[in-house]
């Protein structure tokens, strides 16, 4: 009897489908995946497939950015309510009016928000292009920063801005102890702290190096010999420390006391190899986006992927 792995990789054949995971991922699905990746990294990827069928093992805005891409092509995400809480905060009739009072004002939006918060900006950005994006713009120009006021407040530290920002957050960052952190390091002197810039500033300040999830990895790999206490979803830590098999990686702590010591996303954790199996055999659920939306959605992508 063959096992579910097994009888995922059949049909993913069978119907020409491609698999793109987070690194938020559970292990098991990472490693069935095509690609593993961030935000930025995947919707490249999707941009570029020539699969029939993309199964998006993430949450919901990634399966609609892929959709987007892709018009002609099935996505699907193998639960529905596998959300975001940045998604969420940011009603679309709500920053509509938010906006009509700023006219002056261009519309940056992080990449984690629905088709139609996309469809009302001038560009989108992810944690690893978002200084970039923003400093594309002039100086002199006032921006509106959407829907994550963590890394709103960090973009316009570092780039000296004084962006408008709309007050989301996530929840799974917002969750870190900095109380206990600091406690951590004092116990790991020697660890550096990397931290995803989802993050509040007190635990960014810590920090020796703040990324996107790619970008983390990327800073691990570059300092093999070193230790690092890690503030972003744990998930993360499967993919890293494949990486970098012999260096000590430590999830920083959460404020309330649970199992892991860490944080986790419990919106990108309703997805199970089992419901992706489900998925792709039944090719429910599927990705539908109002074609209106879409095209409008679709400019300020193209603008972040042409800048990226
Ligand atoms: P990145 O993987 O792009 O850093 O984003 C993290 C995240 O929270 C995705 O929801
Ligand atoms: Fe949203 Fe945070 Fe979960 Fe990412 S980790 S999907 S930003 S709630």
């Amino acid at each position: 009897m063959s096992t579910i792995k097994e009888k995922i990789e059949k049909l993913k054949h069978a119907k020409n489908a491609v698999i793109l995971a987070h690194y938020y991922q559970e292990e098991d699905i990472q490693d069935i995946a095509d690609y593993v990746g961030d935000s930025l990294g995947l919707s490249q990827i999707a941009a570029k497939t020539e699969a029939d069928i993309i199964v998006f093992a993430g949450v919901h805005f990634m399966a609609e950015t892929a959709k987007i891409l892709n018009p002609n092509k099935k996505v699907l995400l193998p639960d529905l309510k596998a959300g975001c809480s940045l998604a969420e905060s940011i009603p679309a009739d709500e920053f509509l009016k938010f906006k009509t009072k700023y006219p002056e004002h261009k519309v940056v939006t992080y990449i984690n928000c629905s088709a139609e918060i996309k469809a009302l900006s001038d560009i989108v950005c992810t944690s690893s292009n978002a200084e970039k994006i923003v400093q594309s713009f002039p100086k002199d120009q006032p921006l509106i920063f959407a829907p994550d006021r963590n890394l709103g407040t960090y973009i316009n530290q570092i780039t000296g801005r004084n962006m408008l920002l709309w007050d989301g957050a996530c929840v799974v960052h917002e969750a870190f102890s900095i109380e206990k952190l600091l406690k951590l390091h004092v116990e790991y002197p020697k660890a550096k702290i990397i931290a995803h810039p989802e993050s509040e500033m007190h635990i960014i300040k810590t920090a020796d190096y703040v990324g996107s999830t790619a970008g983390m990895i990327n800073y691990v790999k570059a300092h093999p010999k070193e230790s690092f206490i890690v503030a972003t979803e744990a998930g993360i830590l499967y993919k890293m420390q494949q990486e970098v098999p012999e260096t000590e990686l430590i999830p920083a702590p959460a404020k309330e006391d649970n199992t892991c010591a860490c944080s986790e996303c419990a919106y990108m954790k309703v997805n199970t190899l089992q419901k992706l199996h489900d998925c792709l055999l039944d090719e429910i659920p599927e990705i539908n986006i109002p074609e209106q939306i879409r095209i409008k959605a679709l400019a300020p992508i193209e603008r972040m992927l042409n800048l990226s």
